[in-house]
């Protein structure tokens, strides 16, 4: 029998469109601290505008249990594994494609709770230095990257989000050896370092970091300024609490520290 008046469906939908409308009203309301002062030309305080830093949490903060494939898992691929010739789109060797969460699970054969069962696992762990990926002479993947890996694919290889940048940003306290150093390993070294280093650019070391430093493409590079290339290469932009601890460390002379 057919209704007459869809009474039901209409209600929903004027629920559905009333929540569209809030969303739009309000959800937008959320502004950012204002850059300028109120004659629109002076900045506030002594900002830089070059680099605007949000520091505003947006998303859900990490729980330091879980993995997340773009926070954890995605950077470590991406320097290690799709570089140019190796596993990025264009190259995709032996049909593996390491730039997406997507791509990842199919092309690397990732089968979530098994570790044993999942080719990128397999590789990243293989002895053989023959079938060992990275293969050489790139460096195999350190002991806490593997590690990383694997407690993903035993956490059931999901696509988590987080926001790493979530609460507020410590600027204070930047020092290369422990703070920078371990960021540049995780999101740079695997393309920036060696022989082959990309651009010639080593970013394994104090004195290659500093001469980007200094001429002004490290910033330039991870903030994705205009007229920059974009880094890391094929991956996601760092986060806002990143930027600002390389932007405070450059600021104030990129020590040695
Ligand atoms: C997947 C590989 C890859 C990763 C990961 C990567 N880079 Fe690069 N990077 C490159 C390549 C390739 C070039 C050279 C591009 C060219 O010369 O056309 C380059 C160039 C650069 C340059 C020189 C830019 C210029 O204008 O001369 C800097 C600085 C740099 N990268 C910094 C970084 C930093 C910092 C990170 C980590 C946050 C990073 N890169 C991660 C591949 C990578």
């Amino acid at each position: 029998m057919k209704q007459k008046f869809p009474t039901r469906q209409l209600f929903l939908l004027a629920v559905i469109g009333y929540f569209v409308v809030a969303m739009a009203t309000f959800g937008t309301s959320c502004k950012h601290p204002p850059l300028f002062d109120d004659d629109g030309l002076t900045p506030v305080d002594s900002m830089d505008t070059t680099v605007v830093i949000d520091t505003f949490p947006t998303g859900t903060p990490c729980d330091p249990d879980s993995v997340y494939f773009e926070t954890d898992v995605l950077p470590i691929l991406i320097s290690s594994c799709a570089k140019s010739g190796c596993h990025n789109a264009a190259s995709h060797e032996k049909g593996v494609i390491l730039d997406s969460y997507a791509n990842v699970v199919q092309t690397g054969d990732v089968r979530p709770f098994d570790l044993n069962g999942s080719d990128l696992y397999e590789v990243i762990t293989e002895t053989d230095p023959d079938k060992r990926m990275p293969q050489p002479p790139n460096a195999p993947l350190t002991q806490a990257q593997i590690q990383l890996i694997a407690k993903w694919i035993n956490q059931g290889a999901q696509d988590l989000h987080c926001d790493p940048a979530f609460g507020a940003c410590d600027t204070t306290n930047i020092s290369f050896s422990q703070t920078l150093k371990p960021i540049l390993n995780f999101y740079c070294v695997g393309c920036h370092s060696g022989a082959g280093a990309s651009g010639n650019v080593h970013l394994d070391a104090y004195a290659g970091v500093k001469s980007v430093a200094q001429n002004g493409k490290l910033l330039g590079v991870i903030s994705w300024a205009p007229g920059f290339q974009k880094m890391p290469q094929g991956g996601n932009q760092l986060d806002d609490c990143k930027i600002a601890k390389f932007k405070t460390w450059i600021d104030s002379g990129a020590p040695e520290n």
